[in-house]
């Protein structure tokens, strides 16, 4: 086996797929709403015998790398890499070529976070560093599953590191671990004498860091408290949640994702157990944050500083939680933030979380607590925030709930808030467009019917010869389709012999799925023979997903009626044209392909009614 097949057949489908979607069963497969495309129902469709998947909305599909890669944007090599560790495959540099810019800069991160918490443990100058963590309460199980470290207060000490592993500058620069100096085409180490806390991808790959200055020099520092990578081709800052790497599961779990400020904050609950933590380190929450985030839940939880700015940050996430079609709650307490509250007492933060109220609620409480009710201007600001945010809510429940409650409190009537609401609802389209979504060609019932009877005839192949009696491929609709019953058919007549053993049941018959696909595979990697294979996937996703639970007795009555529905469709597109090729010949009065044509014309006449009886 190849490095791609082991992983392949070590990995469950569904589970890799499970960390970017939420699927549901159903029936022997699972059923997800597509992430390529906007839907509001699931047309996307897994199925972990076949391990593979198919969206019936966007047409995408494939296996677990194409997924991968089309989710994460990768190259085939980087999914690979991706995938191997949850698969527990090594991969060799035998095994592939390893050297892309991005999975250079992937080993320089992994590289310095090894370095950084080493000399945390190892270097003397770094005793400051692990008196201070330890003053934060931070246990040596916590500092070692966040891989926390200490950069030396040096000019070079990374880079210089990085250089001797191997690295060219360049690299150690895009990894942002180096800053150039203008002048003298020279670099030095972006981080020194700080705290290292490594920020991961997704998949746990460290692709930034945030530096924390030690209390010492806190008050002197110029550059502030933190300094944070700068954006790198592995690190964009809109699309990283600190912590759902280690969270994602809980999250998943609990239904619930708990969103906090402060990386400390983060880290500190996870070590007390509360493992549905991540952080947004100090900015409001970006619409592809969330996204994430809603791969594993549709429930958020904010605690968030209620200064201005952290209100700000409220006013801005809920808003994308909103659009998004989550519900987001708002964790009010008293203490400065959830690392000082969890550590005076778990309790009063596990209380907190469970009293989260709806941010909506929170903050239209907020502005009635600190307004005058009585005066109209402040109704009307009311009004007009109360509606900018009842408009980003894509939920209609949501929005006819807010609209009444809304309505009450500022005593204005649900119709004219109604017409405010369409003015407001302008303005958040102008605000952010829908991505536009493709328009789907529209499938042809012909088509359709074509897509099915495939489908049945590879889901029941012993029901197969019924339909290659009776549909010559031309009659079959679509390129693809024609391709594959083509095949079939050859297939068929090559290898296929009734099945006489009893105690095999007929879905077994000779003619299975995959003995095709096998076949497939092994007469070559011609262009024509990739195109099949992936027109196979959609195929036989679209029999696991209508027939399932068919009988073979549904399933033979279903292919019957396509059968006809196509024949008869075939047969009076055929007799159209004759007509017009009938009175093409008239206008020139020729004899000879009049007659001809008649004949043929009262031929497919009575086929057509030959048909028709046989189907009522
Ligand atoms: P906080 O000041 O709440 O940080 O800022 P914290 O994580 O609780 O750190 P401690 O408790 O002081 O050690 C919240 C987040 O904002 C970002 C960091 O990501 C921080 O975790 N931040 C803050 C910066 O990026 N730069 C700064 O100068 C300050
Ligand atoms: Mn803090």
């Amino acid at each position: 086996m190849n490095p791609s097949e082991e992983i392949k057949a070590k990995l469950d489908i569904v589970d890799v797929l499970r960390d970017y979607i939420q699927v549901r069963p159903a029936g022997v497969n699972f059923r997800a709403l597509c992430p390529f495309h906007k839907e509001k129902t699931p047309s996307f469709l897994i199925s972990p015998d076949k391990q593979i998947w198919h969206c019936f909305g966007c047409g995408k599909g494939g296996d677990i790398f194409t997924f991968v890669m089309e989710m994460e944007g990768l190259s085939f090599v980087e999914a690979l890499r991706l995938l191997a560790p949850k698969a527990g495959v090594i991969l060799s540099s035998a095994n592939f070529k390893n050297d892309s810019a991005r999975n250079r800069l992937l080993d320089i991160m992994s590289f310095a976070v090894q370095v950084y918490h080493h000399l945390l443990f190892n270097d003397p100058s770094a005793a400051p560093a692990r008196a201070y963590l330890q003053e934060r309460g931070l246990t040596e199980e916590t500092i070692d599953n966040w891989q926390i470290g200490f950069s030396l207060d040096s000019w070079e000490a990374m880079t210089s590191r990085l250089k001797q592993k191997g690295f060219r500058e360049q690299e150690i620069f895009l990894a942002g671990l180096a800053i150039k100096r203008e002048e003298r085409s020279s670099y030095y180490d972006r981080f020194r004498g700080r705290l290292m806390f490594p920020i991961r991808d997704l998949n746990g790959n460290p692709v930034a860091f945030s530096a924390r200055v030690l209390p010492a020099k806190e008050k002197t520092e110029k550059l502030g408290k933190y300094i944070n990578s700068p954006q790198t081709p592995i690190y964009d800052k809109s699309r990283i949640v600190f912590g759902l790497d280690a969270a994602k599961r809980a999250i998943k779990e609990q239904d619930l994702a708990v969103i906090v400020e402060g990386q400390m904050d983060a880290i500190t609950a996870h070590q007390h157990g509360f493992q549905n933590v991540v952080a947004v380190s100090g900015a409001a929450l970006t619409a592809e944050q969330i996204a994430l985030i809603k791969r594993f839940t549709n429930n958020l939880a904010l605690s968030f500083d209620m200064d201005a700015a952290g209100l700000e940050a409220l006013r801005r996430g809920a808003k994308e939680a909103w659009r998004a079609e989550m519900n987001i709650n708002v964790i009010a307490h008293a203490a400065k933030d959830p690392d000082e509250l969890i550590r005076k007492n778990p309790a009063y933060w596990s209380k907190a979380v469970s009293q989260a109220r709806p941010a909506m609620e929170y903050l239209m409480d907020k502005y009635e607590r600190e307004n005058d009710m009585e005066k109209i201007a402040h109704r009307k600001v009311l009004a007009k925030e109360g509606l900018s945010f009842i408009a980003a809510m894509k939920n209609k429940i949501d929005q006819d709930f807010w609209l009444k409650k809304l309505g009450r409190k500022i005593d204005v009537s649900e119709a004219i808030l109604k017409e405010a609401l369409a003015a407001a609802a302008g303005r958040e389209i102008a605000f952010k467009p829908e991505t536009a979504v493709p328009a789907q060609p529209a499938t042809k019932r012909e088509e359709k019917a074509s897509d099915t009877l495939l489908a049945l005839m590879l889901k029941l192949p012993v029901l197969a010869e019924y339909v290659f009696q009776r549909l010559e491929p031309g009659q079959i609709i679509g390129e693809a389709n024609r391709r594959i019953y083509k095949y079939l058919q050859i297939f068929y007549n090559n290898f296929s012999r009734p099945d006489n053993d009893s105690d095999r049941r007929p879905d077994t018959f000779v003619l299975s799925y995959e003995d095709f696909r096998a076949w497939l595979e092994s007469s070559g990697q011609s262009a024509e023979n990739t195109q099949i294979l992936n027109d196979l996937n959609k195929i036989v996703l679209l029999g696991e997903r209508d027939f399932f639970d068919f009988s073979l007795d549904q399933a033979r009555q279903e292919m019957i009626s396509l059968c006809l529905f196509l024949k008869k469709n075939y047969l009076s597109a055929r007799s159209r044209e004759l007509e017009k090729m009938l009175a093409a010949a008239e206008q020139k009065d020729d004899r000879e392909k009049i007659d001809l044509f008649s004949k043929q014309f009262k031929e497919l006449q009575s086929e057509i009614r030959s048909l028709e009886r046989s189907s009522r």
